[in-house]
């Protein structure tokens, strides 16, 4: 049985990649910063080689090091999906405050603590993934309106995290995905987005599938439908 650790997995994409994979007879590790509080993932079928719900604030760069010491096991895909877009830090004239380097930390050193902290054991696993949530946003290429300035600088610093770990991780035969899900109907995309949850999550979980002993995937920044993405 394949074992995922989603972080995020409360609500939009985590809580659908947690309720997909628990369909695809998956156990599940959903990391959320207020277990209490996740109704809707602890709703999903929960025990022995099902659904585990954890603790977990990737505001806390701590946060991934006790996560390891809790969860057992191997992890056969890491996804680093939780993440944040602060309004403070979206224009011209204001954006350089202290809240960005709480979206830095969220968005970029978090993943990059949850690789360091898992990467024995998901190099123990079958599958062997690490999956970044990151952003088309974070494409330096593709920025062509400007503004969101902390989201776009850490989901690129992500990005950058993700090449380095796709090196890094080569010799243990760890494939790291870098992931754009497409514009998504969530609390962060908002009601005008092009996906449903659904079809965002089909379509990663349809790359994830495919990077299985596919080192070449490796290092990749994927549009959800399979497109490399620019820098
Ligand atoms: N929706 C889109 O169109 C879109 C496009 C590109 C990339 N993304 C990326 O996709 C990921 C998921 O976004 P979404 O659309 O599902 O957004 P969402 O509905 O706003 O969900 C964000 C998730 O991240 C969690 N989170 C935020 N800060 C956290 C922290 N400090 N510790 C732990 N968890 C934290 C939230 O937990 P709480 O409920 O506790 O706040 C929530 O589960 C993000 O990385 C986002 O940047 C989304």
């Amino acid at each position: 049985m394949f074992h995922a650790l989603i972080t995020g997995a409360n609500r939009g994409l985590g809580l659908e990649h947690a309720r997909q994979l628990l369909e695809r007879g998956w156990h599940v590790t959903a990391a959320v910063r207020n277990p209490d509080a996740a109704a809707e993932l602890k709703a999903l079928p929960q025990g022995e080689g099902k659904l585990d719900v954890v603790a977990y604030d990737a505001a806390d760069l701590g946060a991934a090091g006790k996560l390891a010491r809790l969860v057992d096991g191997p992890i056969d895909l890491l996804f680093a999906n939780a993440g944040m877009m602060t309004p403070t830090t979206r224009q011209f004239g204001s954006a350089a405050n202290e809240d960005m380097t709480l979206e830095f930390r969220v968005n970029s050193i978090a993943p990059l603590a949850l690789a360091e902290a898992f990467a024995d054991r998901v190099a123990a696993s079958d599958m062997k993934v690490i999956a970044l949530q990151s952003s088309r946003m974070g494409s330096i290429a593709d920025n062509g309106s400007g503004g969101a300035y902390g989201y776009r600088a850490s989901k690129a610093a992500l990005n950058a995290i993700g090449r380095s770990l796709s090196h890094d991780l080569k010799d243990r035969g760890i494939v790291v995905l870098i992931l754009h899900p497409g514009w998504v109907r969530t609390d962060m995309g908002g009601p005008n987005g092009q996906l449903t949850v659904r079809e965002s999550v089909e379509g990663q979980l349809d790359l994830i599938a495919r990077a299985y002993n596919q080192p070449a995937m490796s290092g990749r920044f994927f549009h959800v439908s399979g497109q490399d993405l620019p820098w």
